[in-house]
């Protein structure tokens, strides 16, 4: 697809980030939903997060899927070893990203730079350390180490991250140095997309892909009964209509800083 022109030869790129894919619906809906609004928005670039494709993690032909349906870059979070056999793809699939602040012995890696037409683009995921049991880097200077390594025209962040403190704070940090940041991993939309004012774009969360009526794609009932006390139970992923979340970043080829960010909401 080209790039539209904005007025004196700037070119913009859109850039479609989608929410966290959820079970076997979720990827069915994507596959069903992605294509056309890429065409119908003009998409240049998709990054989609895949970590729940399995429930908890995701199985190597669950990548296949997401990519066959129109993710150019796969991101995870916290449930990135949540099916073993993903492994050895994480070190195998440039397109595959789990969080780059995972400690040093994990495999894979979290940061890549990709073409997009005459430009590149950088993707970096990061985990969030409020919330999330994990002993992972400081998110802050992991972004710091790898923005000083590489310098894509386009750099996008995806912070898989459970506080909205945290997730805000590092935008306003980023501000100006990447093109957009995005959160993932609470599955509820926020009503915040907007360019920071050094020119990030920037939404606390995405939301997620999969069933509406649901809790974070999980039956409401096996929720609810959760909250009453009862035994945990393996995740299922609810039935019913699906919903496909996410956000479009429009980027400024010049500048490398966003213009505008639209949230989308695909039933
Ligand atoms: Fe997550």
């Amino acid at each position: 697809m080209s790039a539209r022109k904005k007025g004196g030869g700037v070119l913009i790129y859109h850039i479609l980030a989608v929410g966290d894919v959820v079970g076997q619906q979720g990827l069915d809906h994507l596959e069903r939903r992605l294509r056309p609004l890429k065409r119908l928005k003009d998409i240049h670039f998709t990054v989609v997060n895949g970590e729940n494709a399995a429930g908890t993690g995701l199985l190597p032909q669950q990548v296949d899927i997401l990519f066959q349906a129109g993710a150019d870059v796969v991101t995870l979070g916290n449930h990135t070893f949540g099916k073993s056999q993903i492994i050895r793809q994480l070190d195998e699939d440039p397109y595959l990203l789990r969080p780059a602040n995972f400690t040093g012995r994990a495999p894979g890696r979290g940061w890549g730079v990709y073409d997009c037409g005459r430009v590149q683009v950088g993707v970096m995921n990061l985990i969030g350390r409020c919330g999330l049991d994990f002993n992972a880097d400081n998110p802050f200077t992991t972004a710091d180490r790898i923005l000083k390594t590489e310098k894509p025209r386009f750099t996008l962040v995806d912070f898989h991250a459970e506080a909205t403190s945290e997730k805000l704070a590092i935008g306003y940090y980023l501000d100006g140095r990447v093109s957009a940041v995005w959160g993932t991993h609470t599955h509820v939309p926020t009503a915040d997309e907007g360019v920071f004012p050094k020119g990030t774009g920037y939404i606390t969360d995405l939301g997620m892909t999969g069933p509406v009526h649901s809790v974070l794609g999980i039956p409401t009932e096996q929720s609810i009964d959760r909250f009453l006390g009862g035994p945990p139970q393996r995740h299922q992923t609810a039935e019913g209509p699906c919903k496909m979340q996410g956000a479009i970043f429009s980027l400024d080829s010049e500048t490398g800083l966003c213009v505008d960010v639209e949230r989308v909401d695909i039933r």
